[in-house]
């Protein structure tokens, strides 16, 4: 007889959280009791799951008493407090959090790339960077054919990786644009920014706040998780993250130089064999990927596999992938799975 579990999800009323309850249905994660969590503000908010109404409850370390898998996605300052609160009671935690990526107790797993570290965990398993994930998905076949030596990314981020509230905020300001009305601007580049812009008919390149040398958190952290989760501390690698007026969906473009020759071709056949891979590649039919048709998806889409001429073996590839469900939910719950 299988298992079943008792879960909880932290953060369950907002982008990530709302995802990651569709996501546990649709793979019928084995669940025996659910509770869904959030701050005091949406406290006795009343979920649909199925056919069963929820209610939402304000999270608390006693939350966690006789929780077997906690999925948070609350932000960074309540995973720091409460995930250890929840591992000290016998929770599995998948953090979505930046907050414990780079620590070296705490496994960083993409399931198609490194799913052995997963068992490696003392109570706490991030989940990587949402860009981080599409990225290293199409990076690893290509490394293990021809070692990579160099990669620069270019990224084109939706406004749902800043939350609902910039999503909403994208929505009122199309609006008010189109009628000739003030635009009101609060979320972009981070609630909270000392400046802060208009994202509707504009892009902004910058994703969370600025840090050392001129780049941006987001930047940094692609590339620290992407030397991390392929166990390459040392690879040369570099990233331009940029939010886009797009609602939901983040594509990369992306430049990499490999040690061995791997044509496009070799390149394509080898994605077309890679779990959670979909290649849309046929320039001749205007095919390619696109954000709108990532939406609602689990996979990764790659297109524009070509080389590029200006270096010995280099090739250019543009990956799209939903940033909610591959780069968050989907890939917190394909985590948990490992350990079933
Ligand atoms: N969006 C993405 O693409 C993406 C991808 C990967 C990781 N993440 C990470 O996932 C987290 C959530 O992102 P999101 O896009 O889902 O944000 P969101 O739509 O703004 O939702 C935030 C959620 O966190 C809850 N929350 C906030 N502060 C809280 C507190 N002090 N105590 C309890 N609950 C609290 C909110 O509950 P209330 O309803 O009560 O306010 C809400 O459920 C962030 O850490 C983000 O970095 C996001």
């Amino acid at each position: 007889m299988t298992k079943n579990y008792n879960v909880a999800v932290v953060g369950a009323t907002g982008m990530v959280g709302q995802k990651m309850i569709d996501v546990l249905l649709e793979r019928q994660f084995p669940i025996s009791g659910l509770k869904l969590l959030a701050s005091a503000r949406s406290a006795d908010k009343i979920i649909k799951v199925g056919s069963n109404n929820y209610k939402v409850e304000e999270v608390s370390p006693q939350s966690f008493e006789g929780i077997d898998f906690a999925f948070f996605s609350a932000g960074g300052d309540l995973s720091k407090e409460l995930a250890p609160e929840a591992a000290k009671r016998g929770a599995v935690v998948v953090d979505n959090s930046s907050a414990f990526r780079m620590d070296k107790k705490v496994p960083l797993v993409i399931p198609e790339v490194n799913p052995e570290a997963v068992y490696s965990h003392k109570g706490i398993i991030a989940n990587p960077n949402c860009s981080t994930i599409q990225m290293v998905v199409a990076l690893n076949p290509l490394h293990d054919a021809a070692t990579l030596k160099r990669v620069v990314a270019a990224t084109y981020q939706a406004v749902s990786g800043a939350g609902k509230e910039a999503v909403e905020e994208l929505q009122e300001q199309c609006r008010a644009y189109l009628d000739g009305k003030p635009v009101k601007t609060e979320r972009i580049p981070h609630k909270g920014a000392s400046r802060t812009y208009q994202i509707a008919f504009n892009l902004i390149p910058q994703i969370d706040v600025f840090v050392d040398d001129g780049y941006c958190k987001e930047e940094i952290k692609m590339i620290q998780e992407t030397r991390k989760i392929m166990s390459l501390p040392e690879l040369p690698i570099t990233a331009t993250t940029v939010r886009v007026p797009v609602v939901n969906g983040h594509s990369i473009a992306l430049n990499i130089e490999l040690e061995k020759a791997l044509s496009a071709d070799e390149a394509r056949a080898l994605l077309e064999k890679t779990p959670g891979v979909l290649i849309a590649d046929k320039p001749g039919q205007l095919e390619y990927p696109t954000p709108l048709a990532s939406d609602g998806n689990d996979a990764v889409f790659i297109g524009r596999i070509r080389p590029d001429f200006s270096i010995t073996h280099g090739l250019n590839l543009w990956v799209v992938s939903d940033n909610i469900r591959k780069g968050a939910a989907t890939n917190s719950i394909q985590i948990a799975e490992l350990l079933l």
